[in-house]
C-alpha cells in the first residue's frame, strides 16, 4: 500500500498507542521473492491510553490471513496499515504475510545483499515486515524463530535453539521494534569474548562474508574497548549473552544499534593495513563505539516518538566522540569535529533544510537523520556538561539510567535528571533543542585599570519557520595570555544568558590577549575584530590546541578570501605562521597536518556570502590552488623532511603512526606540485598500506598526474569493492571544474558502478557534489547529471536520493544563472511521476 498524499507529522499531536505488548513471537519461512512472516503478539489494554483504536502499520505486506483469540479476522485496511474491531480485554492477534526481500532495493524492511538476508527497520522499517504498531513508545519482549537453508540464521537476543535449517532467539529486553534485526546467510565469523565487570563472559562475534574473515581483528578489538569504556566511564555493563556483529554491503547509512545484533555497512567495520587507510581506521572505531554504546543510551533507554531522536543520537555522538578522544587525542579529535560540524550543520543551519535538533514536524522521518540532529545534537551535550561540571555530568547520567531503564523517554525527561541533581533550571538552556540556525557571536573588548572587559552580544538569524530567535545560554571558555606568552588566567567558562552581556576580568598587569571560545565551548560563529599579529601570537602561545588551529585558519581563510576578491598575493603572515608550526617538531604531527590543511572551497562560498559578496566557484578554485603552489616553493625546503613514508612492515593503525602518515602525505601533495609527482610515484609503487597508496594517488592526481597509477590502482584492486570505491571517488573528487560532470558521467558507465549499492553511488555522486567547482561549473553539466541520476534512483532507493538531493541545499548562495539552472533541475525531480514522499519532502524544502 502507498499513501497517496504525503501527511505532516506534528510533535504536538502525540498521543500513546491504545495498548501494550506483553510478548511477540516472530516465525520467519525465509524465501528469496515469498518469505512468510508469521506473527503472534499479546496485547492488552493500555490503562495510559485514551485512543483505544487498534491500528497497526503496515507497508508493501501481503496478508495471508489474522486471527484474533484464534477467530480469523479481516482486518480493515486503511492509510498506512490496518484496522480491526478488538475486545476490551487481553488478546492475542495473529497474523501471516508474505514479503519479497530479494525486490527490495529500498534497503529498509527485510532485503537480500548479496544472497544474504538483513533487516534494516529504524526508522519505520519494521512495518515492511508484519503489521505491528511500529512506533518507539511501543516495547516488547521478542522470541524469533528463523526457518532456512542458510548456514548462519541470526537475531536479536540470546539464542535459544540451534538446529538444523532452524534457529530461535530470544530477547529478554523489551525493545521498539526499529531495534528488531534478522541476519541469514553463509557467513564466517570472526570469534572473541569480553567479560563484564560483574565477572559475566560475553561471546562476540563478527560475521562476514567468505573472504573478509582478515578484515575483522581491528573491530573485534575496537569493540572490546568500547565495552571496557562504558563500564569505566558511565559504569554500563552489556546484558546479553552474546554480542553480534555482521557487515553487509548493501546498506542505505554507516551502521545499526539493533539489540545484541548490530549490522554494519561493511565499509565501516572491515579494516586492513593492506585496504583501509587510517581514516577509515579511525572511522570504524568510532562507529563500532557509537553502535555499541546505543545498547544503553537508545536501546535501554529508548526515544518516546521520532521527534525526540536527537536523545539517542546526539548523546550516542557525545559518547562516541569522547570515547574517541580517549583513544587517540582529544585535541585532534576536537578539531576535526568541529570541521565536521561548520563542513555538514553549520550549513545545514544557515540554508533551508534549517530545523531544530528537536524537530516538531517532518514528513519523512528518515529526512531527518540530519548533521543538526547528530553533531549539534552532541554538541548540546558538550555545553551542558561544561555547564555543570564533570560530576554532576555523570550523576546526572547516572539517575537518568536509573530512573527510565526499559522507558521509551523525551528530552524533558534527560533534562530533569540534570535538574534534579544540580538544582539549576534548565528550561533557557532547553532552547538549544528548539530553536535551529547558528547564533553569531560578536565579541569587542575593553582595557581600563588593569581590568579586561569582554562584551559580547549574541544573533541568530531567522530560519524557515522561525523569525525570531531568543538568546541562547552560550558556555564561553575563555583564556587569557600575557605579552610574554605565559597564560595569566587558565581556562574560565563564562556562562552568557543575555543577548548582551559583558564580562570584566581584573587586577591584570599588562594587557592580555584573550584566547575566546577554547576547545569550540559552543556551537556558534564567533565574529571578533583581531589582527593578523594577534592571530600569530595566540598561533604561537596559546595553550589551547583548537585555538591555535582556529588562528592558523582565519589566516588561511583571510588570504584566500583577499586573493578571491582583490586577487591579492599571499599574505606572508600566514606563510610564516604555517611554516612556524609544521616544521616545529615538538608538536603532534596531527596536529601540524591539520594546521597545513587549507580551508575547503565550500567552506570559503559560505564565508563569502556571508560577507555580502556572491561566490565565484571557479574563482575560489584557482585561488586555492594558486595558494597550494605557493605554499609548496615557499616549503620547498622543509617538505623533503616533512615527508617521511613508513618503514615497510612497521605500519600500525594507531593515532601516533596515523598522525605521522597524514603530516608526511600533506607534504607529499605540496611536494607533487614541485617534482613532477616523482616522491608520490614511487611512494606508490612501495606503499604496504592503503593509507600511502591511496596518498600518494591523491597527490599525483590533484597534480593533475597519476593517469597509469589511476590503471594500476584499478587492476590491483577489481576485486576489492571497497577499495574500488575510493578509485571512483579519487578521480570525480579531483577533476578539474570542467571536467567533474564528464568524468562522473563516464564512471557511471563503468561495469562496476550500480546505483543498487549506496556505497557505489556515494562513490561517485557524493564526490560529483562534493567537488565544489565541478559541481557548480557555469555549464551546469554537474547539476543536470546529478538531477538525472536522482531521478532515476529515486524508485530503487528513496532514502538515498533524497539524502543526495541536499547537495542542491546551498544553491541561494549563488549567481542567477546558477540558481536558475539549480532551480530548472529541481523543478524536474519534482515533477517526476510517482517520486517519493522521501524526496518530495527534501526537493519541496530546499525550493521553498
Ligand atoms: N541509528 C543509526 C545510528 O546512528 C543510524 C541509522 C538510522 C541506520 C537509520 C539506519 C537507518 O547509529
Ligand atoms: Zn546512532
Amino acid at each position: 500500500m502507498k499513501d497517496a498524499a504525503p501527511q505532516t507529522i506534528h510533535l504536538k499531536d502525540y498521543t500513546p498507542f491504545g495498548y501494550r505488548i506483553d510478548s511477540v513471537e516472530l516465525t520467519f519461512k525465509l524465501h528469496p521473492t515469498a518469505t512468510r512472516v508469521i506473527s503472534k503478539i499479546a496485547f492488552a489494554p493500555n490503562p495510559a491510553a485514551s485512543d483505544t483504536r487498534f491500528f497497526l502499520h503496515g507497508e508493501e505486506l501481503e496478508l495471508i490471513s489474522a486471527a484474533i483469540d484464534g477467530a480469523p479476522v479481516i482486518p480493515r485496511k486503511v492509510e498506512g496499515g490496518i484496522e480491526a474491531d478488538v475486545p476490551d480485554a487481553p488478546f492475542v492477534w495473529e497474523a501471516e504475510v508474505e514479503i519479497s526481500p530479494e525486490t527490495n532495493t529500498a534497503l529498509e524492511g527485510l532485503y537480500m545483499s548479496n544472497g544474504m538476508y538483513s533487516t534494516q527497520c529504524e526508522a519505520e522499517g519494521f512495518r515492511k515486515i508484519t503489521f505491528y504498531p511500529d512506533r518507539p513508545d511501543v516495547m516488547a519482549v521478542f522470541t524469533v524463530r528463523i526457518e532456512g537453508d542458510q548456514p548462519v540464521l541470526l537475531s536479536n537476543g540470546n539464542p535459544v535453539e540451534r538446529g538444523d535449517g532452524v534457529a530461535v532467539w530470544h530477547d529478554p529486553w523489551p525493545k521498539p521494534s526499529y531495534l528488531f534485526a534478522l541476519v541469514a546467510g553463509e557467513l564466517i565469523n570472526h570469534p572473541d569474548s569480553f567479560t563484564t565487570k560483574s565477572g559475566k563472559e560475553v561471546e562476540l562475534n563478527i560475521w562476514v562474508r567468505p573472504g573478509d574473515e582478515d578484515k575483522c581483528a581491528f573491530g573485534m578489538e575496537a569493540l572490546k574497548k568500547s565495552m571496557k569504556w562504558d563500564e569505566d566511564t558511565y559504569g554500563r555493563e552489556y546484558d546479553l549473552d552474546i554480542f553480534n556483529i555482521v557487515a553487509v554491503d548493501d546498506f542505505n547509512m554507516g551502521a545499526m544499534e539493533n539489540k545484541g545484533l548490530n549490522i554494519f555497512n561493511s565499509s565501516c567495520v572491515l579494516a586492513s593495513q593492506a585496504t583501509s587507510t587510517d581514516a577509515n581506521f579511525e572511522r570504524i572505531e568510532g562507529i563500532i563505539a557509537h553502535e555499541y554504546f546505543h545498547n544503553w543510551t537508545g536501546n535501554r533507554i529508548t526515544c518516546r516518538d521520532w521527534f525526540q531522536l536527537c536523545l539517542k543520537e546526539g548523546l550516542t555522538v557525545y559518547r562516541d566522540q569522547m570515547f574517541s578522544g580517549d583513544m587517540r587525542s582529544h585535541a585532534v579529535k576536537r578539531i576535526e569535529e568541529v570541521m565536521i560540524l561548520r563542513a555538514r550543520q553549520f550549513r545545514e543551519d544557515n540554508g533551508p533544510l534549517a530545523h531544530p535538533v528537536r524537530p516538531e514536524s517532518f514528513v519523512e522521518i528518515n529526512n531527518f537523520y540530519t548533521a543538526t540532529v547528530y553533531e549539534k545534537g552532541a554538541e548540546i551535550i558538550g555545553m551542558l556538561r561544561r555547564l555543570i561540571g564533570d560530576e554532576a555530568y555523570r550523576k546526572g547520567c547516572d539517575l537518568y539510567f536509573d530512573r527510565h531503564d526499559g522507558e521509551a523517554v523525551t528530552i524533558e525527561d534527560w533534562l530533569a535528571s540534570f535538574e534534579e541533581v544540580t538544582g539549576r533550571d534548565l528550561a533557557q538552556f532547553k532552547q538549544w533543542y528548539s530553536q535551529a540556525g547558528t547564533p553569531r557571536l560578536k565579541m569587542s573588548e575593553t582595557w581600563e585599570d588593569g581590568a579586561l572587559t569582554l562584551n559580547f552580544t549574541q544573533t541568530t538569524p531567522p530560519t524557515p519557520g522561525q523569525k525570531e530567535k531568543n538568546p541562547q545560554v552560550i558556555p564561553i571558555a575563555v583564556g587569557l595570555i600575557g605579552p610574554n606568552g605565559d597564560e595569566v588566567v587558565p581556562t574560565t567558562v563564562l556562562e552568557m544568558t543575555e543577548a548582551e552581556q559583558s564580562f570584566t576580568f581584573e587586577g591584570l598587569g599588562a594587557r592580555p590577549v584573550a584566547s575566546v571560545l577554547r576547545d569550540f565551548s559552543a556551537p556558534v560563529i564567533l565574529e571578533r575584530e583581531i589582527d593578523d599579529a594577534t592571530r600569530a601570537f595566540l598561533l604561537a602561545h596559546d595553550t589551547d590546541p583548537f585555538q591555535t588551529w582556529e588562528m592558523g585558519r582565519m589566516l588561511a581563510k583571510d588570504t584566500l578570501i583577499a586573493m578571491i576578491v582583490r586577487d591579492a598575493a599571499p599574505a606572508p603572515a600566514y606563510l610564516d605562521a604555517i611554516r612556524a608550526v609544521v616544521t616545529d617538531e615538538t608538536q603532534d604531527p596531527a596536529f601540524r597536518a591539520l594546521v597545513f590543511g587549507l580551508p575547503s572551497q565550500d567552506d570559503l562560498a559560505q564565508t563569502l556570502f556571508d560577507a555580502g559578496i556572491t561566490p565565484d566557484p571557479q574563482k575560489i578554485y584557482d585561488a586555492r590552488e594558486s595558494l597550494r603552489h605557493t605554499v609548496a616553493r615557499h616549503l620547498s625546503d622543509a617538505l623533503p623532511t616533512l615527508f617521511r613514508p613508513t618503514e615497510p612492515g612497521t605500519f600500525t593503525p594507531d593515532a601516533e603512526g596515523s598522525g605521522r602518515r597524514s603530516l608526511s602525505l600533506a607534504a607529499l601533495s605540496y611536494l607533487a606540485l614541485l617534482d613532477g609527482g616523482a616522491a608520490a610515484t614511487s611512494l606508490f609503487a612501495q606503499a604496504d598500506n592503503m593509507t600511502e597508496q591511496a596518498g600518494a594517488l591523491q597527490a599525483l592526481l590533484s597534480a593533475g598526474l597519476g593517469t597509469s597509477e589511476l590503471q594500476a590502482f584499478e587492476a590491483q584492486w577489481k576485486d576489492d569493492r571497497l577499495v574500488m570505491d575510493k578509485w571512483f571517488t579519487m578521480q570525480v573528487a579531483s577533476a578539474a571544474p570542467d571536467k567533474a560532470a564528464e568524468v562522473a558521467e563516464a564512471l557511471s558507465h563503468h561495469p562496476a558502478f550500480t546505483n543498487k549499492n549506496p556505497n557505489r553511488f556515494r562513490a561517485v555522486f557524493g564526490a560529483l557534489s562534493a567537488n565544489h567547482a565541478g559541481f557548480h561549473h557555469a555549464s551546469g553539466a554537474a547539476y543536470k547529471l546529478l538531477a538525472d541520476q536522482l531521478i532515476s534512483l529515486d524508485s530503487l532507493n528513496p532514502q538515498i536520493t533524497a539524502r543526495m538531493s541536499g547537495a542542491f541545499e546551498t544553491w541561494k548562495r549563488y549567481d542567477a544563472d546558477r540558481q536558475g539552472m539549480i532551480r530548472t533541475e529541481l523543478e524536474r525531480i519534482l515533477a517526476t511521476p510517482n517520486l517519493s514522499r522521501d524526496t518530495t519532502e527534501m526537493v519541496s524544502r530546499i525550493l521553498s
